[in-house]
């Protein structure tokens, strides 16, 4: 690879976590996930965050995280939760963009309940759907790089690995 940090987007559930750190096993570079950085510079949950000081206090946090990437870190596979590149402009900075694009039904019958509940903005299907719908376009205008990951894991790897080795 030879681009300075990976950035992988997309919608809740789509597999940004999973395919980045086997991504990052399989390289030089190494794991960073956006949503664990706050959870433990809170000292608490995305879902606790959301409840006690409300989304627009989590965005402002994901803002401080991409500025602090975007100065410090180099050689990293980044995980980033679902609206960071919708809000914070400045991603773009940070590496090269990969949308890992899957549809929203497949994520849906992929996702456990559990899985669910730790999401803020997955609670009500109709609204998911509708912000799936408005996301996908901002992912497709904004990425360098869409991958078809409605695939088996070992797939969107070599996928990714295809297209920027
Ligand atoms: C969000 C996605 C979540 C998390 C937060 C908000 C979003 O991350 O950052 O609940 O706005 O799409 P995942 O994409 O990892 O679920």
């Amino acid at each position: 690879m030879s681009v300075t940090n990976i950035v992988l987007i997309g919608f809740m559930g789509c597999g940004k976590s999973s395919v980045g750190k086997l991504l990052a096993k399989k390289s030089e570079y190494y794991f960073l996930d956006t949503d664990a950085m706050i959870e433990s510079s809170q000292g608490k949950s995305i879902v606790s965050i959301f409840e006690e000081r409300g989304e627009a206090y989590f965005r402002c946090l994901e803002e401080e995280t991409v500025d602090w990437l975007r100065s410090n870190v180099s050689k990293a596979i980044i995980s980033t939760g679902g609206g960071m590149l919708v809000y914070c402009e400045a991603l773009k900075e940070v590496g090269k963009i990969i949308y890992l694009k899957v549809p929203f039904e497949a994520i849906v019958s992929r996702m456990s309940k559990e899985e669910r509940s730790k999401r803020p903005l997955f609670q009500d299907m109709q609204k998911a759907k509708k912000m799936y719908e408005e996301r996908d376009l901002i992912y497709t205008h904004k990425a360098d790089l869409i991958i078809d990951a409605n695939t088996s894991l070992d797939e969107v790897l070599l996928r990714i690995s295809r297209e920027i080795s």
